[in-house]
């Protein structure tokens, strides 16, 4: 199976060398844990370490936020950004009065001033990893489980046949290593959960990955830490709850 590498320090050794190229993987966890950390040094390093392109696609956050936490790790989104390496599109949720309005508009603009579809942002660049943060996205733009379902499937089925390597952020109301699984976890390829474990009086950022399609999976439960450079997992070290 061919690796798509991470480049965040100790994740490819916990995962045989990366993602399995092609396969779509769900980031799950619980708020402010790091998963949108994790996706964004993900594409970073894409363009950075292995010259990828790749897509990040914004649900919760404009474009802005994104370049400035990145800044923070001391990551040049704009830099990328300018050379084709990097694409920030942002998806808000719009209610379905805003969104009649908003297709009225987009039909009444010709050509260049068109949105740009993710197809074709990921055409134009070529690029091979693509974020979606967060997939709750679908839950709130389809209201019944089928058409959700449905048009889920739709968007694993594209990422997949333009080639691209996909995290999905998801969301995790509790944290523990074993979470309430839901639709898009049978659907995606992969599962990796991230979560706090208490060690008497403080919390530690840990890591598991639950599924990899194409893979052998690595059981083990490992500690995280968010630095100043950005994620790092120790793929030898047992979290300090679990000694
Ligand atoms: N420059 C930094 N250096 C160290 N830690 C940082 C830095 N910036 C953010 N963090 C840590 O990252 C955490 C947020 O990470 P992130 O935004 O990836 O979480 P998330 O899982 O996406 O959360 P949410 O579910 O709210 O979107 C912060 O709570 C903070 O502890
Ligand atoms: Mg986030």
């Amino acid at each position: 199976m061919e690796r798509v590498k991470t480049g965040i320090p100790g994740v490819d050794e916990i995962l045989n060398g990366g993602f399995v190229k092609g396969n779509v993987i769900i980031i799950s966890g619980s708020p402010g844990i790091g998963k949108s950390n994790f996706a964004m040094q993900y594409l970073y390093n894409g363009a950075a370490m292995y010259g990828e392109a790749g897509v990040y696609v914004t649900v919760e956050d404009v474009p802005e936020k994104i370049r400035e936490y990145a800044r923070d790790f001391g990551w040049d989104f704009e830099k990328y950004e300018k050379e084709g390496k990097l694409s920030i599109v942002a998806q808000p949720i719009y209610s379905d009065e805003e969104k009649e309005k908003r297709k009225e508009k987009e039909r009444a603009l010709k050509g260049d001033a068109k949105r740009e579809t993710l197809v074709e942002t990921i055409k134009r660049t070529n690029a091979k990893r693509v974020v979606l943060d967060s997939v709750t996205l679908f839950k709130y733009l389809f209201k019944d489980d089928m058409s959700r379902r449905i048009n889920l499937l739709n968007f694993i089925n594209m990422v997949k046949e333009m080639g691209c390597t996909t995290l999905m952020v998801a969301e995790q109301h509790e944290s523990t290593p074993n979470i309430m699984y839901t639709d898009e976890h049978f659907l995606a390829d992969g599962l990796v959960v991230l979560f706090w474990l208490q060690h008497k009086d403080r919390q530690e950022r840990c890591f598991r990955v639950i599924k990899m399609r194409g893979s052998s999976v690595n059981p083990s439960i490992r500690p995280m830490d968010i630095l100043e450079t950005g994620i790092v997992v120790y793929p030898t070290q047992v979290p300090l709850s679990l000694e």
